[in-house]
């Protein structure tokens, strides 16, 4: 939720208030112009909150996503790296520096400079624990969420090491990319020794806005998200998304699952694909993103009038109780990294789906999938990730804190 906020409501927010008083002594709040009423400090999504940020907040265009190998020595470092982190996202997504520091001209500087004057831009900063918090290295074993269970091997995955798995992860997404890149390099500094960067995934789209209110379109061209879960619905929300107390572990209620698929799109096979095929292989048209027999992206979908192996039949076979439970928050990025070593386009989609529970909502769907989705033969998993998605926080306190309570 964006809201106008004054400058002094956006330092107090980010619990850093007496900034404002003491700035000209050195403190390494980055240079901000001051009148309230400029777009920048219109641009802050609240970081605080009983869920994390960053889930249901509407897509920002630009995706920066870092999945980290722990080498904290113990539960009580990687307690700290989580502590720093949250009091560094406090202030980055408020748009000040990453750390309180003073400036020395004998040392490096505690910011690394390149957000300096820039809004917030919309920045959120969500974090995620992934299974190897929970190996023997910490005592944490017995606190691994249940729904926090590795993922399957899929038919047709083609998974690479260095795009898969990580013991952190954060997702940066802002309107501009360099808040994004700023906020990702500055927690990585300030994990240095506890842990250190395993992937990064860069990931853009077109706000939809700018096609006049549409949902925006992903690299194959069609529409991305028309019937996505309605993440201002808060009803579906409790539903589908956030983890309730009565799921365990308590400390994961208001939290969330967040599984990562990196799929490579084979473009150039597409782009020679009939359109009808194209239209049939997804199960809506590619121009107004209408199901078959629909004239409206909204119209209701008919699961007669589409083929049996359709992506959207799959992904949803609307049988009732089951498959509605089973719908999960889709959240992904189109990316594009230059042309690989057959001379073709290296892009494709990085999914990133939010659910309650990826056990029966992600794996189930994508077990279909794999299994005989018309839209295989133009697709191939890189990568894959997943990570539990703790409960946001109140002032004062830090990621995942409730799991390092005695009586979590
Ligand atoms: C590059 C890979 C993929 C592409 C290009 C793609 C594309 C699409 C398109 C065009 C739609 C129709 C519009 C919409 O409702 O959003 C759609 C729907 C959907 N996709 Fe995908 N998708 C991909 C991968 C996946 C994966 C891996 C999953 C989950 C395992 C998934 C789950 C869904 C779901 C749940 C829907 C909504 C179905 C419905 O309720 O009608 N997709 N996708």
């Amino acid at each position: 939720v964006s809201r106008r906020l004054s400058r002094r409501r956006l330092l107090e927010l980010a619990g850093v208030g007496g900034a404002v008083a003491v700035a000209g002594g050195g403190v390494a709040l980055l240079d901000r112009r001051d009148d309230p009423s400029q777009d920048e400090v219109a641009e802050v999504v609240p970081y605080h909150g009983v869920h994390q940020a960053g889930i249901v907040t509407p897509q920002q265009e630009h995706l920066r996503f870092a999945s980290y190998d722990l080498t904290a020595a113990g539960a009580d470092e990687l307690q700290s790296l989580l502590r720093t982190w949250s009091t560094a996202a406090v202030r980055l997504t408020a748009g000040a520096a990453a750390t309180r520091g003073a400036s020395s001209e004998y040392a490096p500087p505690a910011d690394t400079g390149e957000a300096m004057g820039l809004p917030p831009a919309r920045l959120t900063l969500t974090f995620g624990l992934g299974p190897g918090v929970f190996d023997d290295r910490y005592g944490l074993a017995s606190r691994r969420p249940a729904a926090l269970a590795d993922l399957p091997r899929f038919q047709r995955d083609q998974l690479e090491p260095e795009s898969s798995g990580g013991d952190l992860c954060v997702q940066a997404c802002a309107t501009d990319p360099q808040v994004a890149f700023h906020a990702i390099r500055n927690l990585t500094r300030l994990a240095q020794g506890s842990a250190s960067l395993r992937w990064l995934q860069e990931g853009f789209l077109s706000p939809p806005t700018r096609g006049g209110e549409q949902t925006p379109r992903n690299l194959m061209g069609f529409r991305d998200g028309t019937a996505n879960l309605d993440p201002s619905d808060d009803d579906l929300m409790n539903r589908n998304v956030w983890a309730a107390a009565a799921d365990g572990p308590t400390w994961m209620a208001d939290g969330t699952y967040l599984v990562a698929r990196k799929i490579r799109i084979r473009i150039e096979q597409w782009d020679r694909t009939a359109l009808g095929e194209q239209e049939r292989f997804v199960g809506r048209s590619k121009e107004s993103g209408a199901p078959p027999g629909g004239t409206e992206e909204s119209d209701p979908v008919t699961t007669s009038k589409l083929d049996v192996a359709s992506h959207i039949r799959l992904a949803n076979p609307r049988t009732g109780a089951q498959s509605e439970a089973g719908r999960i928050l889709r959240r992904g990025y189109n990316f594009d990294e230059g042309v690989d070593e057959i001379g073709q386009l290296a892009a494709g989609l990085f999914f990133l789906a939010y659910q309650r529970d990826p056990r029966r909502q992600f794996t189930a769907i994508q077990s279909r999938l794999a299994e005989s989705d018309l839209l295989n033969e133009y697709l191939f998993h890189t990568g894959s990730a997943i990570f539990a998605v703790p409960p946001g926080t109140q002032a004062g306190q830090h990621i995942a804190q409730g799991l390092f309570a005695s009586t979590a």
